[in-house]
């Protein structure tokens, strides 16, 4: 599967979502997530994201390893809803992503 990882968080551009042939990218409050089940592999998010957020999983850069599993984690209690648009964004966040500290104001 592709992940997001830490450049999404308080970014949030959202480009992903419209490349995305399977709506398999989710809104959390500060991120977005990919859905591991959903996701086929197709790439066609990772180049449009202007940060450099989205990784395929072998190639997501040391530091920033965690969030494979942070992905992955987000959907624990939500499952394969089958379609991003559909849900709408959640209300939270992976805790390693709430925990992280707040944007400068
Ligand atoms: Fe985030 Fe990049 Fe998508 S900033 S919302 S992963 S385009
Ligand atoms: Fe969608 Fe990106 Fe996977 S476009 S199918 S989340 S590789």
């Amino acid at each position: 599967t592709f992940v997001i990882a830490l450049p999404c968080v308080d970014v949030k551009d959202r480009a992903c979502i419209d490349e995305c042939p399977l709506d398999c990218i989710y809104e959390g409050e500060r991120m977005l997530y990919i859905q591991p089940d959903e996701c086929t592999d197709c790439g066609a998010c990772e180049p449009v994201c202007p940060v450099e957020a989205i990784f395929y999983e072998d190639d997501t850069p040391e530091e920033w390893r965690v969030f494979n599993s942070v992905n992955a984690e987000f959907f624990a209690d939500i499952g394969s809803p089958g379609s991003a648009a559909k849900v709408g964004p959640f209300p939270k966040d992976h805790p390693v992503v709430a925990a992280l500290p707040a944007p400068a104001p």
